[in-house]
C-alpha cells in the first residue's frame, strides 16, 4: 500500500494507513530495543538530508535503518557541502536520490520536501520542513497516545507555539481522523493559523481555543507541550514577549492528577525538572518510540 510512495504531511494518510503504520511499530518494538535483530533491509541506504539542527529525529531515523540491517549515509552539517559552495537542493536532491534508496530531509523551507519528490528517483520522507510539517513525530505521538489507550476519544491541549510549532499542525491533522477533542493554547500572537483550523472544522473537529492552560487542565486526558520556536521569530524581541509563557508544574498537575504530559523535545524552561521524575512524564518513552515508528515507516516504504 505504500512501496516507494513519498511521506510529507499527514493530511496524505487515510485513518487506516495510520492504524496499519502503528501495527506495524507494535511489531517491531522488540528489533528496536535490539531485543531481537533482523535484516529486513540489508542492502539499502537511507540519507538524512538535515539542513536544520535535530537529535532525536536523525539518530532515530538512523537507529531504525540500522536495526533494520540497513547502511546510513548522513549530511548533518550542510556548511561542510557543496550547498556551502552554492548548490541548489533540487540538484542535491538529484544526486542524492541516485546514491540511495530513501531520504529523509529536513528543511528550515516550508514546502522544501514536497518541492524535492519532485526531482528524486527515491521516496522523500518529510523530516520536518520550517513551520510546515513533521509527519514521523505525530506517528511517533499517535503510538504513544495508543500505548496509553487514549487514541479513542481523546481530548488533547496542545500548548505553546502553536504558529510556528510544525509538530502540532501535523499532529492536529492527523488527530482530526480520530474524533478528538483539540485544545488549543498558545499566546495570542502563536495562534493556530487559521487556515488549518478553517480544515479541522470542515473535518468536523470539535476546538476550543484560549491563551489560559487553567481553562482546560481538569478537562484533558494529555497535556502536549511545546517549545516556543525562536529561530523562526523575524523579529527577536517578538520572541522575548511571549518566552516563558507556560509551564508546567507538580503544583499545576495538582489539578489534573491523571493528565499525560507528552513534547516532541527538545524542552527548555516550559516544564518544571521535577515533573519529569514524575509518573505523568511520557516525553523520554515518547522519544524511545521514535525508533519503532520510523522503523515501520522505512520498512513499509522499502518494501520489495
Ligand atoms: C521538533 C521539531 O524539530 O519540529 N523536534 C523534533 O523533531 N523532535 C520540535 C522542536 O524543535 O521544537
Amino acid at each position: 500500500m505504500f512501496a516507494r510512495r513519498h511521506i510529507i504531511s499527514t493530511r496524505d494518510f487515510t485513518r487506516e494507513e495510520i492504524d496499519y503504520i502503528l501495527s506495524r511499530a507494535a511489531e517491531l518494538e522488540l528489533y528496536a530495543r535490539g531485543s531481537k535483530t533482523c535484516d529486513l533491509l540489508s542492502g539499502k541506504i537511507l540519507a538524512n538530508l538535515f539542513y536544520e539542527p535535530s537529535t532525536r529525529t536523525r539518530l532515530s531515523f538512523e537507529v531504525a535503518m540500522k536495526r533494520l540491517g540497513g547502511e546510513v549515509i548522513n549530511v548533518s552539517s550542510p556548511e561542510t557541502t557543496s550547498a556551502a559552495k552554492g548548490e541548489n537542493l533540487v540538484d542535491t536532491i538529484r544526486i542524492v536520490s541516485s546514491y540511495c534508496d530513501i531520504i529523509a530531509l529536513r528543511h528550515p523551507k516550508e514546502g522544501a520536501s514536497r518541492m524535492a519528490t519532485s526531482f528524486s528517483a527515491v521516496p522523500i520522507i518529510n523530516a520536518g520542513d520550517g513551520a510546515g510539517h513533521h509527519p514521523t513525530q505525530t506517528l511517533l505521538d499517535l503510538y504513544t497516545i495508543q500505548q496509553e489507550q487514549l487514541l479513542d476519544s481523546l481530548r488533547i491541549a496542545l500548548i505553546g507555539d502553536l504558529k510556528y510549532g510544525r509538530t502540532v499542525h501535523s499532529l492536529a491533522y492527523a488527530l482530526s481522523l480520530y474524533g478528538a477533542k483539540l485544545f488549543f493554547i498558545s499566546p495570542e500572537a502563536l495562534r493556530m493559523p487559521e487556515e488549518i483550523k478553517m480544515d479541522l472544522i470542515e473535518a468536523g473537529v470539535d476546538i476550543f481555543e484560549s491563551t489560559d492552560l487553567r481553562d482546560v487542565i481538569k478537562e484533558v486526558d494529555v497535556l502536549y507541550m511545546t517549545r516556543i520556536q525562536r529561530e523562526r521569530f523575524p523579529d527577536p524581541t517578538e520572541y522575548n514577549k511571549v518566552a516563558g509563557t507556560y509551564r508546567i508544574t507538580t503544583g499545576l498537575l495538582a489539578e489534573n492528577p491523571h493528565a499525560v504530559i507528552m513534547h516532541p523535545l527538545p524542552k527548555l524552561d516550559e516544564i518544571a525538572a521535577d515533573v519529569d521524575e514524575t509518573a505523568n512524564a511520557r516525553y523520554f518513552t515518547q522519544a524511545f518510540y521514535g525508533i519503532p515508528v520510523r522503523m515501520a515507516v522505512l520498512s513499509i516504504l522499502l518494501e520489495r
